[in-house]
């Protein structure tokens, strides 16, 4: 049942939800002690940084009511947070729910949530309340903090509850949120996406560009640095139109300048940047940080002007190497990556060569290359030139031999110094190494131990070994 947004959400909203929370609590409290073990909930996660973050908001609600997060689907509560933005990641969710319905025949307090992009889709919903009966929440991107309310309502009746909002006008902020890691975290500072690419389901599930106020985003980061963060990603579709809407509107680099003030924070990465709205006053605010680091993800999509006009991208293809240009120009140690979609409708060979082309220009640490995906609702999916799946599959492997060519190239090139390094985790491989990241984004591995986890330390680059390094630490920050 999709429903226009009539309610205005109030501060009071997470006052609400906590109430939920915690009656929520005391009944899974008694069932825990009735079934003699704890509660579990598994949260499975599809797409990108944006539903990563929202997982965490999720995984928050549920251990503050009582469930303990398992790995596995053999769990109390399971939840899906789908991704819509290729048809691939739709797929998946289907394959996986058959799997489900089997776990919740063996238990039956099993509760099964469907979340994320997919879900704001009719077609989906309607499919799921047809041939997925044993589904008991399904709700969208812009209700997650009615968690609790919902799982509620599905124990107070026997029905599959269905709550999905078209858009939503406001943000409500202090919910629960449990991190995945204690030294480095993701930041929403807007949602939604007024860009409506062409090929792109994201504005349609996400709704309309929505910042959320500096004095909120600032008191966020200041309260992860005083629980230990030292790096931050700050998380929108497009970061570069942040503020536009706020009442006293601000622009990203003024948000930048303000982030850097803060004591403790000693990293800072942004994504998705979106080269139109690109601003030379963001490029000044990088060059004088000292906490941005030295990447950006640029998605060019195409190389060439004629396809990124139809994908309502606007700038050119001389655009946005102009743009690159000014870039390195005042950042020379910056590390571009991009995302690729090959076999966009209409694509000529020449078009792809231009792809191609701008590849070689550019010269991206990496790149995410995708094969265009028809999203029915979208404009390029009424467009009749679709490109034939062979030529396609071939424009693909060449533009990803391109690719790694030129990323085998640029990763070796700063071997030999000596680079600061943010501490992961163990090396999964072999447990006498740590691994770390670069400002640049690589990864470094290295001869340490559990307790440098979460610091930044010197580590001389000794070896590059394709998309990453082998170093050796020189001294602790
Ligand atoms: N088909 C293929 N790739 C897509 N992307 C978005 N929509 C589609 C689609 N319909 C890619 C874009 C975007 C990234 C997140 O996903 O490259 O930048
Ligand atoms: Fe999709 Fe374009 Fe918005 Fe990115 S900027 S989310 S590609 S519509």
């Amino acid at each position: 049942m999709k429903e226009e947004v009539k309610i205005n959400i109030t501060e009071k909203e997470s006052q609400r939800q906590l109430r939920f929370i915690e009656h929520l609590r005391d009944y899974y409290t008694e069932k825990s002690e009735e079934l003699q073990r704890p509660l579990t909930c598994h949260i499975a996660t599809f797409g990108c940084q944006m539903n990563a973050r929202d997982s965490e908001k999720i995984l928050g609600t549920l251990e503050q009511i009582g469930f303990k997060e398992v790995d596995t689907e053999e769990a109390d509560f399971v939840i899906y947070n789908t991704c819509t933005v290729r048809e691939n990641a739709n797929l998946k969710v289907y394959g996986r729910l058959g799997h489900l319905s089997q776990l919740k025949k063996k238990n039956p307090h099993m509760l099964i949530a469907l979340c994320g992009c997919m879900m704001q889709e009719d077609a989906v919903v309607d499919k799921i309340k047809k041939s997925y009966r044993f589904v008991d929440i399904i709700f969208g991107t812009h209700n997650i903090f009615k968690l609790a309310e919902l799982i509620q309502a599905r124990l107070d009746s026997k029905d599959m509850i269905i709550d999905i909002w078209k858009d939503a006008t406001e943000i409500v902020e202090d919910l629960p949120s449990e991190r995945k890691y204690k030294f480095k975290a993701g930041v929403n500072i807007m949602f939604g996406c007024n860009n409506f690419c062409t090929y792109c389901i994201v504005p349609y599930v996400r709704g309309r560009e929505r910042s959320r106020n500096p004095e909120d985003i600032i008191k966020e980061i200041k309260d992860l640095v005083a629980d230990g963060v030292v790096e931050i990603m700050l998380l929108g579709q497009n970061v570069n139109s942040y503020g536009k809407n706020l009442e006293e509107p601000m622009t990203f680099a003024g948000l930048l300048r303000e982030i850097e003030k803060i004591d403790g924070l000693e990293r800072v990465r942004f994504m998705t940047s979106h080269p139109k709205d690109l601003s030379d006053d963001l490029i000044d605010a990088m060059k004088d940080s000292k906490k941005i680091c030295t990447h950006l993800h640029l998605p060019v999509q195409s190389g060439s002007s004629r396809i990124l006009k139809i994908m309502n991208r606007h700038y050119t293809k001389e655009q946005y190497l102009n743009l690159v240009d000014r870039i390195k120009n005042a950042i020379p140690n910056i590390s571009l990556t991009t995302d690729i979609i090959v076999g966009f409708p209409g694509e000529t060979e020449e078009d792809f060569l231009e792809t191609l082309d701008v590849i070689r220009k550019v010269r991206y640490e990496s790149a995410f290359t995708f094969v265009y995906s028809k999203r029915t609702g979208t404009p390029a999916a009424n467009m009749e030139e679709q490109v034939d799946d062979e030529v396609v599959k071939d424009r693909f492997n060449r533009l990803l031999k391109e690719v790694k060519i030129i990323s085998s190239e640029l990763t070796g090139r700063e071997t030999g110094t000596v680079q600061k390094v943010l501490v992961e985790g163990i090396n999964e491989q072999d447990s006498e190494l740590v691994t770390g990241r670069l400002s640049n984004n690589l990864l470094v591995h290295f001869k340490g131990s559990t307790e440098l986890i979460g610091r930044i330390v010197n580590v001389k680059l000794v070896e590059c070994k394709g998309f990453y390094y082998i170093g050796e630490m020189v001294e602790a920050q």
